[in-house]
């Protein structure tokens, strides 16, 4: 953990844990040993990481989110207060030998305030999932999607501002006016136009 890492005196960070360089970890927190925290993140209060999570750099995890084993975080995520995710598509108390089904946020996927994330599902790069949607399949690269069940209302950019049609551009004027640079050089080197 290097000297920028903060961690507040109320967190629980269990031994083991890897917290990244300038992390921070805002109060109430519970971080499980073996969880793997990426740097520059932040995860808000009142959060809880299971022990083989693992959280991309530049994402930022609002308050009140629980993120269970098979959930895995890409870079620059953006996972919005109370989300909700998943890990057992049948659960039942005290079942034998249940299976954990995995869930994975590509680069740079928002999840809108209080939504929920079936398990088993991809979200994919720069999806936008709307506040209180219930997401019950894999999304594409840059679709909008809303409601519940959730369906996909189109396109969004990078920096999120407009609604587009299926475009194969991955960066356009607004996003590099509004997005860091290593951002956009991250979107650039891993999504080609
Ligand atoms: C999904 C979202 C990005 C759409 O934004 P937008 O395109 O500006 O939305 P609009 O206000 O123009 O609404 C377009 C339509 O979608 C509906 N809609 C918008 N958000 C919705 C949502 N979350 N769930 C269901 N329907 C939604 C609107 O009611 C409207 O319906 P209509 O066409 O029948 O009138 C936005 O509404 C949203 O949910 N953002 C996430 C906010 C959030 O949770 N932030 C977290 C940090 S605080
Ligand atoms: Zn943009």
């Amino acid at each position: 953990m290097s000297n920028e890492t903060y961690i507040h005196p109320t967190a629980i960070v269990e031994e083991g844990a890897e917290i990244g360089e300038n992390t921070k970890i805002w109060h109430f927190c519970h971080i499980r040993a073996g969880a793997k925290i990426g740097d520059n993140v932040s995860i808000g209060r009142d959060c809880y990481v299971d022990s083989q999570v693992t959280i991309g750099s530049y994402s930022r995890i609002q308050n009140g989110v629980s993120i269970y084993n098979g959930v895995t975080i890409d870079e620059y995520c953006f996972v919005g207060p109370h989300v909700i995710f998943t890990n057992d598509q049948s659960p039942r108390v005290l079942k034998k030998g249940w299976e954990i089904l995995n869930t994975k946020l590509e680069l740079g996927a928002s999840l809108g305030a209080g939504s929920i994330i079936r398990c088993g599902v991809q979200l994919g790069r720069f999806t936008m999932i709307g506040a209180g949607s219930v997401v019950t399949k894999n999304t594409k690269d840059f679709s909008l999607h809303l409601g519940l069940p959730s369906v996909q209302k189109g396109y969004v950019c990078a920096c999120g501002d407009r609604r587009l049609e299926k475009s194969d551009k991955v960066v356009f004027d607004c996003c590099v006016e509004k997005l860091p640079d290593h951002m956009i050089d991250k979107i650039k080197k891993d999504i080609h136009e």
